[in-house]
C-alpha cells in the first residue's frame, strides 16, 4: 500500500508521496511542492534532504553501520581487497576471478603517466598543495584521454571501465609523482608487481637500493584505501554527483570532488588529527587540557564527530585495532598513540561528548598508521583521496546512467531589495 504525508500550509493541504528505501528508511517527496504550492523546503546544510536514490552504499549512522552494496564494512575488510571492492562498488556485484584479474590488468596497464601530465604537474608553484595538484592533475589526465573526457554522456559510459581503470591506477601516480618532484627527484613509476599498494609504495618511496615494502604495510595501506572507499551522500560525493549531473565527465567531476574533499572538515580532518595530537604532545599535556578547551569551543577535537553517525564510526573501530598491529609490524613507537588513546576514553565518559554524541570518526586512527608508514602529512588527504576515488566514479556512473536531470537546490533569498544605481561619484 502506497503511503502519503499530508503537509498543511495556510489551511490548504497537500498530499506528497512517502518514499520507502530497502532498509526502510523514509522519506516525504517534496519535489512536486514548488509547482503545487509555490513552497520549496529549506534544510540549511543539507542535514535532513535526500538528494537522491543510490544503490552503492547504506549507513545507518545510529547502529553504526556501513555497506558496501549490501556487504558489511568490517567483513570487506577482513577477507577483500581495495581493488575487488573497487569491482564491487563500481559494478554492483563481487568479481569473478576473471573480472578481477581484468580489472586488475586495466589498472596495472596505466600506472605510467602521460608526458603532458607529467609536465604539467611540473609547471605547477613549488608550493602547491598536494591537493590542488592531485586536482590538476587528474584534468590534465582528461585532457591526454579525450576520447575518455569528451562530455558526451553516451560515449563517457561507453568508455568507462578504460576511464575508471585509467582513474584508480594514475590518481596514485600522481600522487606518487608530486611527492618526488616536491623532493628534487624523478619519477620513476614503479617495480610493477601488479598488487595496487605494493606498486604505490614503490612509486613513492622505493630507490634502486631499498630492501623493498614489508607486507604488513602494504595490506594495511589497503585496508585503510579499503574502509575509505565510499561514503555515500558526503560533501566530495555529492559534489561529484552535482558535476556529473550537468554531464561532465568522470575527469572533471573526480578532479572536483577532490577539491571538495581538501578542507580540514572533510578529508583534510585526518591531517588535522596529526597537526592537533603533535601540538598536545609538544604543550606536554595529555590531553585533558585539550578536552577541556574543545568542551569551551575554543578548539575542535579533530577526528571525532560525524554529521550522519551517532554512534562509534565502524571504520575506526577497524581502524583502531589496524593501528596497533601496523606499528608492531613496522617496529615504531608512537608517543602520539598514547595522547589518542587518552583523548578518546576521556571524551567518550565526559557529559560534553556524550550529549553530543560524539565518537571518533575515520580520521582518529588512520593518521597515526600513516605517520608511522612514513608518509608526510601533507599526503594524507591525498590518500583518502586515493581510497575515495571508486566511490565517486561508482556515483558518477549511477548518476550518467540513471540521471534524470541537472542538480539545482534552490534558496531563500535574504539580501537587498530592490535598489536603484549610484553613480559613482555620489557613493
Ligand atoms: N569537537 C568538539 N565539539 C564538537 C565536535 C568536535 N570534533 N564536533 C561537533 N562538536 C559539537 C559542536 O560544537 C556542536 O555543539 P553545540 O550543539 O553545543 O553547538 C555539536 O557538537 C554539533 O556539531 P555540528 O558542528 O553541528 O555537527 P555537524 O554534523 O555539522 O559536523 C563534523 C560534523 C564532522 C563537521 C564535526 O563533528 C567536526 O567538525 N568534527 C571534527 C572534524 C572531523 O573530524 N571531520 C572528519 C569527518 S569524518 C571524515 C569525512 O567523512 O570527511
Amino acid at each position: 500500500m502506497s503511503q502519503s504525508a499530508d503537509l498543511l500550509i495556510n489551511d490548504q493541504s497537500y498530499p506528497l508521496p512517502i518514499l520507502t528505501g530497502t532498509e526502510q528508511e523514509q522519506a516525504v517527496d517534496i519535489s512536486q511542492l514548488r509547482k503545487l504550492s509555490k513552497f520549496i523546503t529549506f534544510d540549511d546544510g543539507y542535514g535532513n534532504t535526500g538528494s537522491c536514490e543510490s544503490s552503492v552504499t547504506f549507513i545507518d549512522g545510529d547502529k553504526g553501520i556501513l555497506r558496501y552494496r549490501g556487504y558489511d564494512i568490517a567483513e570487506l575488510a577482513e577477507k577483500s581487497t581495495f581493488l575487488e571492492t573497487c569491482y564491487l562498488l563500481i559494478y554492483g556485484n563481487l568479481p569473478t576471478a576473471t573480472e578481477l584479474s581484468s580489472l586488475e590488468a586495466r589498472v596495472a596497464q596505466f600506472t605510467e603517466l602521460p608526458p603532458e601530465v607529467l609536465a604539467a604537474l611540473k609547471a605547477l608553484p613549488a608550493n602547491t598543495h598536494p591537493m590542488a595538484v592531485l586536482s590538476c592533475g587528474l584534468q590534465a589526465l582528461g585532457g591526454a584521454f579525450p576520447d575518455l573526457s569528451s562530455n558526451n554522456k553516451q560515449q563517457d559510459l561507453d568508455n568507462f571501465d578504460k576511464s575508471s581503470s585509467l582513474i584508480i591506477s594514475a590518481i596514485r601516480s600522481i600522487a606518487a609523482a608530486r611527492y618526488r618532484f616536491s623532493r628534487g627527484e624523478e619519477f620513476s613509476g614503479s617495480e610493477k608487481s601488479g598488487n595496487y599498494c605494493e606498486d604505490f609504495l614503490s612509486m613513492m618511496f622505493s630507490s634502486k637500493d631499498s630492501n623493498g615494502i614489508p607486507e604488513a604495510v602494504s595490506k594495511a595501506l589497503d585496508v585503510i584505501f579499503l574502509l575509505h572507499a565510499d561514503h555515500e551522500q558526503n560533501c566530495s560525493t555529492s559534489t561529484c554527483r552535482m558535476i556529473a549531473s550537468g554531464g561532465a565527465n568522470p575527469f572533471a567531476s573526480v578532479a572536483g570532488a577532490t577539491s571538495a574533499l581538501w578542507g580540514p572538515l572533510h578529508g583534510g580532518a585526518n591531517m588535522a588529527v596529526i597537526k592537533m595530537l603533535n601540538e598536545i604532545h609538544q604543550s606536554g599535556d595529555d590531553g585533558s587540557k585539550f578536552i577541556q578547551s574543545a568542551k569551551e569551543g575554543k578548539s575542535r577535537l579533530m577526528g571525532f564527530g560525524h554529521r550522519v553517525y551517532r554512534n562509534y564510526d565502524p571504520r575506526a573501530k577497524i581502524l583502531k585495532s589496524a593501528c596497533d598491529q601496523a606499528l608492531d609490524a613496522l617496529g615504531v613507537d608512537s608517543p602520539i598513540l598514547d595522547i589518542a588513546r587518552n583523548l578518546e576514553s576521556t571524551a567518550l565518559e565526559d557529559e560534553y561528548f556524550i550529549q553530543r554524541k560524539l565518537y571518533p570518526n575515520v580520521d582518529f586512527y588512520s593518521g597515526i598508521i600513516l605517520q608511522a608508514m612514513g608518509f608526510p602529512t601533507d599526503t594524507f588527504t591525498v590518500l583518502f583521496a586515493i581510497g575515495r576515488a571508486p566511490g565517486w566514479l561508482a556515483h558518477w556512473k549511477e548518476i550518467a546512467s540513471n540521471g534524470k536531470r541537472i542538480h539545482r537546490p534552490r534558496q531563500i533569498y535574504q539580501g537587498e531589495t530592490l535598489r536603484s544605481y549610484t553613480e559613482i561619484a555620489s557613493r
